[in-house]
């Protein structure tokens, strides 16, 4: 966005319009953007030198003229590189959109989460590029809700275990699914281990820690204040956003990172409402004999008792 701006030479104004825009702060924006640009920028340098030795010779400046063209074709790549990218992230939405509609209690689920990760990836200062696949990572988390049959996914009453297994597949389906994509690589962690606990109880692997990927601890979280502040048909009547952050604080290091907490507590989502704080002990993780018992037995008892059922 800042790229296209500053071929105009109005990089630090639009900057400052832009951090004022998503509440973020004027270097951030400018450091960020630069990496998209800096090559583009580089580039051009020789040609505008050149244009000036042009224009300095008799009858120059119609020769400088010849360089409109070629400028005019970048600039119109570059427009049609920037339209492309927008129909993509249109186009991931509407997939997600998509998704969410089949279950009328999780229409635009995707978009908020997607929303709510943003703005703690924000929190916790990750870089533009995790922030880009906090994006289309929130947007495409569950798709492999796509492979669950109806009878499962809009089920009302408490699902058997067999249920709950087909259930519980849809992060290794959505990574399936968006495997091919290879723009989509940097996605693929965040989709597959999106319900991973942070003591090791999650599925589908039962990662612990920060084995967990970072972007997938902060998905999770994100995911879970989503759930719980929403209607489901299992809770007609959401949590308000004071119980849904008080929850957060009671799972803090057993189901959620604690840092991805503190984070998302200093969000808007969060902004005016109590915080109970962080636990005063930190729960202990799960022991390691007790961690490898339930390695074994994952494909047979996946877990079902969370703050914040699947979503
Ligand atoms: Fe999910
Ligand atoms: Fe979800």
């Amino acid at each position: 966005m800042l790229g296209a701006l500053c071929s105009s030479s109005i990089c630090i104004p639009a900057a400052i319009i832009v951090a004022l825009r998503f509440g973020r702060s004027v270097r951030e924006v400018v450091v960020g953007d630069a990496r998209g640009f800096a090559v583009n920028l580089l580039a051009l340098a020789p040609v505008a030198w050149l244009m000036a030795r042009t224009f300095s010779l008799p009858s120059g400046w119609w020769a400088t003229l010849l360089f409109a063209l070629p400028l005019y074709t970048t600039r119109v790549a570059y427009q049609k590189f920037v339209e492309m990218r927008e129909m993509f992230t249109q186009t991931i939405g509407a997939l997600a959109e998509a998704v969410d509609k089949r279950d009328p209690f999780t229409s635009r689920h995707s978009w908020r989460v997607k929303e709510i990760a943003v703005d703690i990836g924000r929190e916790m200062r990750v870089s533009e590029v995790e922030l880009e696949a906090l994006e289309w990572g929130g947007l495409l988390h569950d798709v492999g809700k796509i492979g669950v049959p109806d009878r499962v996914l809009l089920k009302q009453d408490r699902l058997t275990r067999e249920e709950r297994t087909i259930m519980n597949a849809h992060p290794v389906l959505g990574e399936q699914i968006i495997k091919p994509v290879a723009k989509l690589a940097r996605e693929l962690p965040i989709i597959r281990h999106h319900h991973e606990w942070y003591n090791g109880s999650g599925y589908p692997d039962r990662l612990i820690g920060h084995e967990i990927p970072k972007l997938a601890r902060i998905l999770h979280v994100a995911d879970a204040f989503e759930a719980m502040t929403a209607a489901r048909p299992y809770r007609l009547t959401p949590l308000t956003p004071e119980q849904a952050i008080a929850e957060l604080r009671k799972f803090s290091g057993i189901q959620f990172d604690p840092e991805v907490v503190d984070a998302f507590v200093r969000t808007r989502w969060a902004e005016g409402l109590p915080d109970p704080g962080r636990p005063t002990v930190e729960p202990r993780p799960i022991p390691l004999l007790a961690q490898a018992a339930g390695r074994l037995s994952q494909a047979a008892s996946p877990p079902t008792s969370t703050a914040a059922p699947p979503s």
